[in-house]
C-alpha cells in the first residue's frame, strides 16, 4: 500500500531572544491510507509544533527549517500561501488542541461550517446555499449531533457538543489526511470515548488517515494502529501498537508503558524520574541519556537515528 503522507526530515525551531529552540529535529514518519498513528510523549516534546508545521499553519518565532511533506506525492512545504490555504479542510486538516475554545463564540454553528464551505466551493462539490446547509445537516448527524445545532451558538453547547462540532468541520470537505491534537483532553471519561468513537467512524467513513496526539497511552492503545513516541523533539520510536506494549524497545517508551497504572497497581501513577530537557540547550549525544536508566558511555557523545531494528519497528537508541 502506497503512503498518503510522507514526512523527511521535517527541522522546526522557535527562534526566541534567548537562542533557538529545537522544537522538531529531524522527525521522519509515513502513513498508509486509513492508518492511524498516535503520537506521544511528555509536554513540551514537539507533538504539537510537529503537527502544526505538517498544516504550514505554525507562527512566528516558529520556523520550518528544513523537511519535506508529501502529501500525495506533494511537498506541501513547497506550495504557495494560496495553494496551502486552498489544502487545508480539503486535503489536510486540524482538529486544534483546546479546539472547542477555537469556535466563535458570536456565530451560528451553521456560519461556521459555511464560511469553511463556501471557502473551498470549488472543492466541496455542493455550489447552492441550500446543498451547503443540506451538507452540514448531513456533517452533524454524522458526528452524533442533532441538526437543529447548526442554529446555536457555542456557548449553548456542552464541551463534548463543541468538540463534536469541530470533527464535523474537520471532516467537511473529506480530506486525505486528519490531524487531532488532544481532542478530547479537556472532556470528562466517559464523553472522551463517546467523542473518540465518533473521530474513529467518520475517519472510517471518509477513508481518512489520522495522526492522533495525546498524552493518555492507554486511550491511545485503544484507538490507533501505531505509536509514534517523541522525546526532546524527535521520534525515539514508532511500530505497531500491540508489539510496542508487548515489548517496548527504546527506554524512555519502556517507562512510559510502565508508568501506565495497571488494575493491580491500584492506579498508581509512577512517573518518570528527571525532568524534560531543555530545547534550547538540549544535552549533548541522546538527549534521553541524562534520564536514561541504561546509559552507556557513548550516549552521552553519540546522537542516535531512528533504525528500522526489525521489521516495522523503528527505534533511535543505541542498545540496538
Ligand atoms: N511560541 C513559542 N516560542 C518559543 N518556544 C515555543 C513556542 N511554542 C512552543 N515552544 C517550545 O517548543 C517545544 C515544543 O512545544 P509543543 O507545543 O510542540 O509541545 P507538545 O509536545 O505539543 O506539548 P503539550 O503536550 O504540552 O501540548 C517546547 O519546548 C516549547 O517550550
Ligand atoms: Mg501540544
Amino acid at each position: 500500500m502506497s503512503d498518503v503522507l510522507q514526512v523527511e526530515d521535517l527541522r522546526v525551531r522557535y527562534h526566541t531572544l534567548a537562542g533557538p529552540v529545537r522544537a522538531v529535529e529531524g522527525v521522519t514518519f509515513s502513513l498508509k491510507k486509513g492508518e492511524r498513528l498516535g503520537l506521544v510523549g511528555e509536554s513540551g516534546s514537539g507533538k504539537s509544533t510537529t503537527v502544526l508545521a505538517l498544516l504550514r499553519m505554525l507562527k512566528p518565532p516558529a520556523r520550518i527549517e528544513a523537511g519535506r511533506v508529501l502529501l500525495d506525492g506533494e511537498d506541501l512545504l513547497q506550495l504557495s500561501e494560496e495553494e496551502m490555504r486552498q489544502a487545508r479542510f480539503a486535503k489536510i486538516s486540524l482538529i486544534p488542541q483546546g479546539a472547542m475554545n477555537s469556535l466563535n463564540p458570536v456565530m451560528r454553528i451553521k456560519a461556521q461550517l459555511l464560511d469553511t464551505l463556501q471557502y473551498h466551493r470549488q472543492q466541496n462539490g455542493h455550489a447552492t446555499r441550500g446543498e451547503m446547509l443540506d451538507h452540514i445537516h448531513y456533517l452533524l448527524e454524522s458526528v452524533g449531533l442533532n441538526p437543529a445545532v447548526a442554529d446555536m451558538y457555542p456557548h449553548e453547547l456542552s464541551g463534548g457538543m463543541k468538540q463534536r462540532v469541530c470533527i464535523a468541520m474537520g471532516i467537511s470537505l473529506q480530506p486525505r489526511v486528519i490531524l487531532a491534537d488532544e481532542p478530547t483532553s479537556a472532556l470528562d471519561v466517559v464523553v472522551q470515548r463517546q467523542v473518540m468513537e465518533t473521530l474513529g467512524k467518520v475517519q472510517e467513513a471518509i477513508d481518512a488517515s489520522l495522526i492522533l496526539v495525546g498524552h493518555d497511552m492507554g486511550l491511545m492503545a485503544q484507538f490507533v494502529n501505531t505509536i509514534g513516541v517523541m522525546y526532546a523533539g524527535k521520534l525515539v520510536e514508532v511500530g505497531p501498537v500491540d508489539d510496542m506494549f508487548e515489548e517496548p524497545l527504546h527506554p524512555y517508551t519502556q517507562m512510559l508503558i510502565a508508568s501506565l497504572p495497571s488494575l493491580e497497581g491500584k492506579g498508581v501513577f509512577k512517573g518518570i524520574p528527571g525532568i524534560t530537557p531543555s530545547l534550547l540547550n538540549p544535552p549533548p549525544g541522546c538527549a534521553f541519556h541524562p534520564r536514561c536508566p541504561k546509559v552507556m558511555d557513548q550516549c552521552r557523545a553519540i546522537v542516535p537515528t531512528l533504525q528500522e531494528v526489525r521489521p516495522g519497528r523503528w527505534v533511535s537508541c543505541l542498545l540496538y
